[in-house]
């Protein structure tokens, strides 16, 4: 069979396997132990480094998880409204749902396609001033690993004295003005899903303060057990624990962190090198004191550019879910949805899926997304802006990051894709290119 190139597959160090049969030869196969406490002693050395931060983190079951625990850790309640990127994956926003808060959904700048920070104030003084509270938390979000322009959120949140929960899930080992992105904040995400930059295949991590708030996470992820010989419950708990048998698998990846982080770097610059000069392709790439990860490398395509058999884009409908969702799919039958990627976009889409490559959209914004504007929505412009409300959710949007969404492609980019990969890619791309 001809060999596929995925956007990011795990990968092993070798070492996994010894800390695995260690929990088993131990009897340690429950959701704590010595592979979840000496991953976290890793994770800490990785994360605090080089600025000696004193950072604590605690291993999860996923990066979803993380973020619902970060919002609780930062006090979020039923009836509260929460600030959050909308241009990213689902996890960074419905954890606030669960929470039963309304995520506040706000537009990004152009540059990382980030949280802007200066809609993000916009969005708080409104909020303000339409419901006399202010945010009770901010999820700024690290797209593709890209770091976020996190002075500036830092800046505006500490004045307003909000706390900040960074969802780095996709950022691992990316650093802004040479700290690791995940520690600037109150608390920091991470996940460790099969996909991501290392992999405990399906975990995740909370990085806190100090060790009064590591402890408090502690308690909540482990179902909030009061100190008595029998279960007594004062408080709502979660089980959230990682696995022992999976974080055995994140000590055996902490020794390829490095590496992999490398590599992505390296790919990166080995799509930037080729796009240079191709008309119509925009390598988006990392700006001045910013050192992302390159989870994902990606590009936009001008509108302008033509595709080779644009009139078969949306020609039928998929009957799989993005991602594979353990083949379990809500099947629409539907083609179109009001907001998608553009026509040439989706033709590359397929030529490279035809070619055995995977490519995929960009996130799509969560403000277009029918879960959080079904409904009436009222409509409302503060300058360039468009204030949307609906039942679900309040978004300020700028369309910086509807545009990108549809024009944008993410491309092949983890520790399998070898040079000869990229530059396959490369050439499917400019060979699609009418
Ligand atoms: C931005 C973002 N936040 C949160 C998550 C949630 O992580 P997990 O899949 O480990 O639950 C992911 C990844 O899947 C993500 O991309």
């Amino acid at each position: 069979m001809a060999k596929r190139i995925y956007l990011c597959l795990a990968h092993m160090s070798g070492e996994e396997m010894k800390f695995i049969q260690e929990a088993f030869d131990t009897n340690w196969v429950v959701p704590l132990g010595p592979n979840v406490n000496g991953f976290e002693k890793d994770l800490e050395g990785f994360v605090n480094a080089p600025h000696d931060l004193r950072k604590r983190v605690v291993a999860l079951s996923s990066g979803t998880a993380a973020v619902h625990l970060g919002l609780i850790a930062a006090g979020v309640k039923p009836g509260d409204e929460v600030i959050v990127q909308s241009f990213t994956f689902c996890a960074s926003t419905h954890p606030i749902t669960y929470c039963g808060a309304k995520p506040i959904l706000v537009d990004s700048e152009p540059d990382t396609w980030n949280m802007d920070p200066q809609l993000m104030e916009l969005a708080i003084k409104d909020r303000i001033r339409k419901t006399g509270r202010k945010p009770a938390a901010i999820v700024p979000v690290y797209l593709y690993g890209m770091p976020a322009k996190i002075d500036e959120i830092m800046e505006i949140a500490d004045r307003y004295e909000i706390p900040i929960v960074e969802d780095a899930a996709e950022a691992f080992g990316s650093r802004y003005k040479g700290q690791v992105c995940g520690t600037f904040g109150d608390y920091g995400v991470l996940s460790f899903n099969g996909n991501k930059m290392i992999t405990t295949s399906g975990g995740g991590a909370l990085i806190c303060p100090n060790e009064e708030e590591w402890r408090r996470v502690m308690f909540y992820a482990t179902q909030a057990r009061e100190a008595f010989p029998y279960y007594q419950h004062e408080k709502i708990g979660y089980n959230y624990r990682m696995s022992n048998i999976c974080a055995g698998i994140g000590r055996g990846q902490m020794f390829v962190a490095d590496d992999h982080v490398r590599h992505h770097r390296h790919v990166a610059k080995l799509y930037k090198e080729a796009f240079a000069g191709v008309e119509g392709i925009e390598y988006h790439d990392e700006i001045e004191g910013m050192e992302s990860n390159f989870w994902l490398s990606t590009i936009l395509l001008d509108e302008k550019l033509k595709a080779k058999n644009e009139d078969m884009a949306y020609a039928t409908a998929v009957h799989k879910a993005v991602g594979g969702a353990a083949g379990v799919v809500h099947d629409t039958g539907r083609v179109h949805s009001s907001c998608e990627p553009d026509r040439n976009v989706e033709a590359m889409r397929i030529a490279l899926d035809a070619a055995g490559v995977e490519a995929r959209p960009l996130w799509k914004p969560m403000h277009a997304q029918p879960v959080y504007s079904r409904g009436e929505c009222l409509v409302e412009t503060i300058g360039d802006v468009e204030c949307r409300t609906t039942e679900q959710s309040v978004s300020y949007v700028n369309g910086v990051s509807e545009g990108m969404f549809k024009r944008g492609l993410c491309l092949p980019s983890g520790p399998w894709v070898t040079d000869d990969d990229v530059a396959m890619v490369v050439d499917v791309i400019k060979g699609n290119i009418l």
